[in-house]
């Protein structure tokens, strides 16, 4: 009566809105490789165990092979009544070969089938995403060539603090890309472990192989309780966040730009191809796609915590509530993905505006912290010198001047250590010349970093 591989026991037919309500291959699709993959491994480890013969795992994996050609084209049919990704294929399968797709299912649950495709696909996901984040590190550095002489103003409240080499800028954001890169292959470990056999939740009666899959499969290990590996969403969390702090990233970074952009900074000129225009000002150039990677982190950050969510309170072992998982976590995953295909074109077409960066560069007073260290080498306490550059920083203020076109009396009556050397440390330029501590911006230091970097992102 019922199509239903779960039939059996059933009087009713299932009601259509419980098949709509209920069914994921709208979603989970996208699984059918691993699917597939996890499959044709498990057939061969029944094989190899003896309960399937070899010829019926042959007929099975080239079937099946024959099935992800079908699906490639587009010509297996989607069926609501057949719930998910998981039972599409098996019942192709069956379809086909009849009694021998019958056994495929043998020791497995689409509980640790899931669970496997899950880990199959994020696994695969975690390398595309290190080869996009190192294509963005790359841009940044790659730029570092034509900015190598620019110097910026360094903020911090937003408010003009020091100045730092414009590769400075470029140097921190690999940084960053490359903790997320750390991230995520620290959390691939955990990914890369095989819930395959844990079947249901209390594993199986069947002398299965686990480690067969597992080594078929390529994962580091075979996961150790069968009622924790079913319920697992550990590593979709991990990897989801991992997804979050990349969004800040890209966020923090696209707000910059914007800022960068601006009129009123001016820094920054974006490439026509990555601006949108506006349909009643001519005159806009307008930074959407930045401020759409800024507004999509959104998603990415709320994923990680709708995962959380999902999860929270659940009870052991498999609980049809982790079928929401694949929706947050595709999300975070393609929202991600998207922005972080769209970074290096951005990053390595935008133009530093040099004049007016250097025009407005000794505003703001960025040379006041090391004309206090000039002070400070000189013998004056830290907290005096502090106070004596602060009265000067307010005597110029008033003046409308920089620090450096004060008269050497006036330096001196401040204070009377100062002499006519103080003039190479003031000015911006000098200032990136003197900045000299590891990881410093100054011109020594960030010219070490980038060949730190040139060195590392070196195509292996
Ligand atoms: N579509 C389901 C999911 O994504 C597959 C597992 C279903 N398991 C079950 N016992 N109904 O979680």
């Amino acid at each position: 009566m019922s199509a239903k591989a779960w039939g059996g026991r059933f009087a009713e037919q299932t009601d259509a809105r419980v098949e709509a309500f209920t069914e994921s291959i709208s979603f989970d699709a996208r699984l059918a490789q691993v699917d597939i993959r996890g499959s044709q491994a498990h057939a061969r480890m029944l094989a190899k165990v003896g309960l399937l013969s070899q010829a019926e795992a042959d007929l099975i994996c080239t079937n099946l092979d024959e099935i992800r050609g079908e699906i490639e084209r587009g010509e297996l049919p989607i069926r609501p009544e057949l719930e998910d990704i998981h039972m599409h294929i098996e019942s192709r399968l069956i379809e086909r070969i009849n009694d021998v797709g019958r056994k495929l299912h043998t020791a497995r649950s689409r509980n640790d089938q899931v669970s496997t495709d899950l880990r199959l696909y994020v696994r695969e996901a975690i390398d595309r995403l290190d080869g996009l984040l190192s294509d963005v590190q790359r841009a940044f550095v790659d730029r570092s060539e034509t900015d190598a002489e620019v110097i910026l103003p360094g903020y911090t409240h937003l408010q003009r603090a020091q100045p730092v080499m414009a590769v400075h800028y470029w140097l921190a954001y690999c940084e960053k890309f490359q903790r997320d890169r750390d991230r995520l292959a620290d959390c691939r470990k955990r990914v890369n472990v095989s819930p395959l056999g844990c079947a249901a939740l209390a594993g199986t009666s069947l002398p299965i192989d686990r480690d067969e899959t597992a080594r078929l499969l390529e994962f580091d290990a075979i996961a150790a309780n069968s009622l924790d590996a079913s319920s697992d969403r550990d590593f979709l969390i991990e990897t989801a966040s991992c997804l979050a702090l990349i969004a800040a990233h890209l966020s923090g970074w696209s707000e910059e730009w914007i800022l960068w952009n601006t009129t009123e900074f001016g820094f920054l000129t974006l490439p026509d191809a990555f601006t949108t225009g506006s349909s009643i000002m001519p005159q806009k150039k307008n930074p959407d796609v930045l401020e759409l990677i800024r507004g999509k982190s959104a998603r990415v950050m709320a994923a990680a915590s709708q995962l959380l969510f999902l999860v929270k309170g659940l009870p052991l072992a498999y609980n049809r509530d982790l079928q929401e998982d694949k929706l947050a976590f595709f999300s975070a995953l393609d929202t991600v993905t998207a922005c972080l295909e769209l970074m290096p074109p951005i990053v390595s077409g935008a133009k530093l505006n040099r004049e007016k960066i250097t025009a407005r560069l000794e505003e703001g007073f960025l040379d006041a912290t090391t004309l206090m260290e000039y002070l400070i080498l000189r013998g004056v306490p830290m907290r005096t010198g502090h106070e004596t550059v602060g009265k000067l920083v307010a005597l110029a203020e008033s003046r409308g001047c920089r620090l450096a076109d004060l008269p050497l009396a006036e330096l001196q009556a401040a204070c009377e250590i100062i002499d006519d050397s103080v003039y190479a440390v003031l000015g911006a330029e000098n200032v990136v010349r003197a900045l000299q501590s590891e990881g410093s911006g100054g011109r020594t230091p960030v010219a070490q970093q980038l060949a730190t970097w040139r060195e590392r992102l070196q195509p292996s």
